[in-house]
Order: structure tokens, then C-alpha cells, then sequence
């Protein structure tokens, strides 16, 4: 059931189902996420459950401020204080030494904790009012079945999980890929996902160059995020050049069916089959990110067998997108 987030009332039933141990499609200015009290283990159990997600693979916590880490972490280093005073609340993860006593099953038995403070006001509204219950964390993963696309609208949770799960509608999403991730736990940021926030502004804000988790030889955390496939429509995923992709159209003449083509550049009407649905990339990075995987579902919606993609410039503000094209093309 999709309720209003703009709606005090249905905000605080929102939060009511959440200190209850029950789940909630949950808006933030990233993505959905799918949402249970953080310190409740069988409420965690659900979200594994109803994603299909190994119950190893960490989840974030969701705290209304920065002073409920404290409740969840057992150490801030300095850089990190640097970047959630930069940077919350907005779409970066920390991942920080996790207090051993303290949740666990979110953590999927991990010795670190990932925590975020979201910028989005619905989001926030429902963190303090169950941080005023004495819940001071939200363990929410994206609200998408393990390894499918991220949900960037209420409607996109719904048709993940259907009308039995209770969803706070807070509109589309501004951000539309989840969360920039920088691991603290190893004296060094590590970058682990990028986001919106860039290697740069975050190189900015704590004085430190960013490590990249290849450059360290210890294991690296599980992040299913990080997986080389991730982020997957039905359809089959082909990063193209424009080059190539005006060669492919050329070559298919009147016959394409079932593709999808997102590019910055319009095909021209004659190399548009019939059966090609055409949607522009925006030429803006953060515009691209925002439209992404409405894009995508849109074109699984339709039916479409084969999406090609341009490749997106080379260029900083573009690392969020590639990695999640990349990913939806392995
Ligand atoms: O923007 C976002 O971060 C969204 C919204 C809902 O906040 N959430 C999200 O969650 O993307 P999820 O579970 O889909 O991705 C979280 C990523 C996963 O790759 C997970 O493995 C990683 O964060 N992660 C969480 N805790 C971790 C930890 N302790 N160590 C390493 N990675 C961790
Ligand atoms: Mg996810």
C-alpha cells in the first residue's frame, strides 16, 4: 500500500510500522530503500527475505544525525567527523568500527557498520520521529529484489514487492543512484561505491587521498553493490560508442526489434526501425544518474530484449553512472 509522505499522519504510521519490527518502502534522495529498526534482528530478517539477498551482505544504517553514530560505531576517526560535517545530511556512506553489541544482523555479521544521514525531508522526518520511540537506526538496502535495479519512485518498490508492503511516497528521487561509499575503517578512505559525491569533493573535504580498494591486499568487505554484476534489467545490456551504435543501427536497417537505444545523440529517422525505442541521455551527469534506472525499467516495461547505451564521457562527474552501466552490462 502506497501512503503519502507529505501526509504528518501517514509519516508517523510510517514510523509506527518501522518501531514495530515491520518493513517500509522508505524514500531518500538516492534511491528506495527497503526499511526495518536497525536494532530489531527479526525485523532485519525480513528485509534479507523479502530481497533475496544473502544474509552476509551488510546493510546501511540510517540515522537522523550525525550524534546517533555513536549509538551504532564504537570509533569515528577525524577524517571521517570531516566528512559527515561536509557531506550529512546528504548521499554519502560511512562504513566505521561497529560497537559489538549493537546490530549485527544489519551489519550481516560484519565487524564495521555502514551509516548514512539522508537529505531527503521525508526520509528524515521518519528517522527523528523513530529516533523519538528509541529507534535510532533504519537498516534500508536499495528496495529492489538482490541484484535487479535500484527503485527510484514508489511505484518502482511496488512493482518489486507488490501492494502488501507499506511505502512512504516521497516522490521521484533527486540523486537516482545510491550512495558514494568510503569505507574509514582502515586509517585511509577507501572508496568503495562511487556516487554523486565525487572522489574530488570528498579529497576536498578531509585533506586525504582516496584509496581505491584494489590498491589494498587485505579482503575486502561484501558489497553486492560492488559485484561485477549488478544493477541488471531483463534485457541484455551493450555499452556502445555513438560510432558503433550509428555502424549497428546502419547495419540493422529497417529490421531492429525489441531494442532500445539511450544515447545524447537522436538516430536519424532512417536509421530508425520500427521496433527501436529511442530515449535521450541527458548531456548533464547528475541529470543522467537521476533518470537511469527509470530508463532502464522503462525499456524492461516495454519488452525490449537488447538496451544499447552510449558510453558516457570519460570524465569525473560521469564515475557514478559508468560504474552502474558497467555493471549493468556484465
Ligand atoms: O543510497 C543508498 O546507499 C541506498 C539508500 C536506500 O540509502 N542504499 C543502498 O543500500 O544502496 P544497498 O544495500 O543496496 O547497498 C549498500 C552497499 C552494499 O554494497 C553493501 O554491501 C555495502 O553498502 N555495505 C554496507 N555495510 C557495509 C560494511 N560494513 N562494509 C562494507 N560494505 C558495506
Ligand atoms: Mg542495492
Amino acid at each position: 500500500m502506497i501512503i503519502s509522505g507529505n501526509n504528518p499522519l501517514h509519516v508517523q504510521q510510517a514510523a509506527e510500522a518501522l518501531c514495530a519490527g515491520d518493513l517500509l518502502g522508505l524514500p531518500t534522495e538516492t534511491v528506495y530503500g527497503l526499511a526495518a529498526d536497525a536494532s530489531n534482528e527479526k525485523a532485519v530478517a525480513k528485509i534479507f527475505e523479502a530481497k533475496g539477498r544473502p544474509s552476509n551482505h551488510p546493510l546501511i544504517v540510517h540515522v537522523a544525525t550525525a550524534e546517533a553514530v555513536n549509538r551504532f560505531v564504537s570509533e569515528v576517526p577525524d577524517f571521517a567527523i570531516q566528512l559527515m560535517t561536509q557531506f550529512w545530511p546528504g548521499p554519502l556512506t560511512l562504513i566505521l568500527p561497529r560497537r559489538p553489541d549493537q546490530a549485527a544482523a544489519a551489519a550481516g555479521g560484519q565487524n564495521s557498520v555502514g551509516v548514512r544521514c539522508p537529505s531527503h525531508p521525508v526520509a528524515l522526518a521518519v528517522l527523528n520521529a523513530c529516533a523519538a520511540k528509541g529507534v535510532w537506526g533504519v537498516a534500508a538496502p536499495s528496495a529492489n529484489l538482490f541484484g535487479r535495479v535500484s527503485p527510484t519512485s514508489a511505484a518502482h518498490v511496488q512493482s518489486e514487492f507488490g501492494d502488501a508492503l507499506l511505502i512512504l511516497d516521497g516522490g521521484e528521487c533527486d540523486v537516482g543512484i545510491e550512495s558514494t561509499i568510503v569505507d574509514c575503517t582502515r586509517g585511509v578512505p577507501v572508496l568503495l561505491r562511487p556516487g554523486q559525491i565525487s572522489r574530488m569533493q570528498i579529497e576536498q573535504a578531509c585533506g586525504l587521498k582516496l584509496v581505491s580498494p584494489e590498491s589494498l591486499d587485505s579482503e575486502a568487505p561484501r558489497a553486492s553493490g560492488t559485484l561485477a554484476s549488478h544493477y541488471a534489467p531483463s534485457a541484455k545490456v551493450r555499452l556502445m560508442s555513438s560510432a558503433d551504435w550509428h555502424k549497428a543501427l546502419l547495419a540493422l536497417g529497417p529490421h531492429t526489434q525489441n531494442l532500445a537505444l539511450w544515447s545524447q545523440e537522436k538516430p536519424a529517422e532512417e536509421l530508425k526501425g520500427a521496433g527501436l525505442f529511442w530515449r535521450a541521455m541527458p548531456v548533464s551527469a547528475d541529470q543522467a544518474a537521476h533518470d537511469l534506472f527509470s530508463v532502464l525499467r522503462d525499456f524492461d516495461a516495454r519488452g525490449v530484449r537488447t538496451i544499447w547505451i552510449e558510453t558516457p564521457p570519460d570524465t569525473p562527474e560521469w564515475e557514478g553512472v559508468r560504474d552502474r552501466l558497467n555493471r549493468a552490462a556484465a
